[in-house]
């Protein structure tokens, strides 16, 4: 097979370099040599962090893509349009693609797919989920006995990285940020990863390929982690929480619920432990019970390794030959985000007088909301009191309709803040 890659950037020049130093055990495990012949990449005058002295290369994507000896190209430019523009061409002209690309396959991933089936090619995608960890070759092939049942993920590592910082060195979220940046893991654009809509595209995948379902990425209700706060990094701390950015998907009675936001985990789980830009995606089965993988989510060789591993199944043939990992894809229906049931954090600012705490827990009892933990923190030098309360399990609506009346009163301070809450049972 000869291979061309378009970018050799981060990821492309990862998979150069690490084709270059496992050549051996590839070809052990494949009984042939991965032949990249062409890669064209923005500017020729710039280096590469990976050798090019065998490989043919022109700053034309299309002319690696129409070129008629090459049979499987690598997408590792990322973005949208361009981006489609090639994987589309490829696929017309015959070519199996291999993409790295998350935000495309979320968003276009099933006209793709369609047409990859239509000219009998294939189009792999590992390296789009949670970088190196072999998420998605895990949920078709070693948990595809299972209806699964749960999947929670730190798939985001940017913000993983600057919750971490927040909790462990009390840095501010811009600072942090900033390092995420310095350091090459946050996107071309840093909202992708702060929003949330970074994790949304890989939920929406890991959903599909968990439920056999088309890609439905406007389904996932997002919620970033900027609004997050020193404070409630610190009240999570106390109340026995780590609160990390999870995206969560779960069939419920036919149903399917797909949400990104910040969480509240309880700190003795793994997941709850997981730090820095790592990433970690828990999978729950109806056989197999719960399962964690752990990894690396980005970084130049372990999303090669990823890309690699595409490879190998194509070289061996070992490709599944349905649509996201299914022979057959069935329809489904999302739970309004009202209707979702959480246990819920909630913090407030209040004026600190008699009956302040009364009349809020009067207005969730009215709502059948019962409390599970409170904490009143501190008194600010303003006279107010700061209280941060844990729920039971609730209806999104049912909480939110409560603090609305809460927020009315003129004892309250500040925006109350909602933040949910997952014990991962
Ligand atoms: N910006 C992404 C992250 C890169 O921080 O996880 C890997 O998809």
């Amino acid at each position: 097979m000869n291979i061309g890659i378009l970018g050799l950037g981060t990821v492309g020049g990862g998979v150069v370099n690490v084709i270059n130093k496992n050549t051996k055990e590839i070809e052990r495990r494949t009984g042939s040599q991965l032949n990249i012949t062409h890669a064209a990449i923005k500017n020729l005058n710039e280096k590469t962090i990976c050798p090019t002295d065998n490989i043919n290369l022109t700053e034309d994507a299309f002319e690696v893509v129409n070129n008629k000896d090459i049979d499987v190209i690598l997408e590792l430019i990322g973005g949208i349009d361009f981006a489609k523009k090639l994987v589309e061409t490829a696929i017309k002209n015959g070519k199996h693609v291999i993409t790295a690309n998350k935000a495309l396959i979320a968003t276009h991933g099933n006209e793709l797919l369609s047409l990859a089936k239509k000219h009998n090619t294939h189009l792999l995608f590992e390296a789009s989920v949670a970088g190196g960890i072999p998420i998605l070759k895990s949920l078709e092939q070693g948990l595809g006995a299972n209806k699964i049942e749960l999947i929670a993920g730190i798939i985001n590592g940017t913000g993983n990285f600057i919750l971490t910082e927040m909790r462990n060195k009390g840095r501010d979220f811009a600072d942090v940020l900033k390092e995420a940046q310095e350091l090459g893991y946050a996107e071309a654009d840093p909202t992708y990863d702060v929003e949330g809509v970074d994790a949304a595209h890989k939920l929406a995948i890991l959903s599909s390929m968990a439920f056999g379902c088309k890609l439905e990425l406007d389904q996932v209700s997002t919620i970033g982690i900027s609004q997050i706060e020193g404070e409630d990094v610190s009240y999570a701390d106390e109340l026995g929480y780590s609160i990390k950015h999870l995206g969560i998907a779960k069939k419920i009675n036919g149903q399917i619920e797909m949400r990104v936001h910040p969480t509240l985990i309880p700190k003795k789980r793994l997941i709850a432990n997981v730090d820095g830009v790592m990433n970690a995606v828990l999978i729950k089965g109806n056989a197999v019970g719960n399962t964690l993988y752990y990894g690396a989510g980005a970084g130049s060789d372990a999303t090669a390794s990823a890309v690699i591993a595409d490879l190998l199944d194509l070289v061996n043939g070992t490709v599944n030959d349905g649509t996201l990992g299914w022979k057959e894809l069935i329809e489904f229906t999302t739970i309004e985000t009202g209707s979702v049931e959480s246990i819920f954090y909630l913090r407030l600012i209040a004026t600190d007088k008699p009956g302040v705490l009364a009349n809020i827990t009067s207005t969730l009892a009215d709502h059948n909301i019962s409390i599970e933990a409170v904490v009143q923190k501190q008194i600010d030098s303003l006279n107010n009191a700061h209280i941060a309360i844990i729920t039971n399990k609730v209806k999104t609506a049912e909480i939110t309709d409560a603090i609305k009346q809460i927020q009315q009163h003129e004892f309250i301070k500040d925006s109350v803040k909602l933040i949910h809450v997952e014990t991962l049972e």
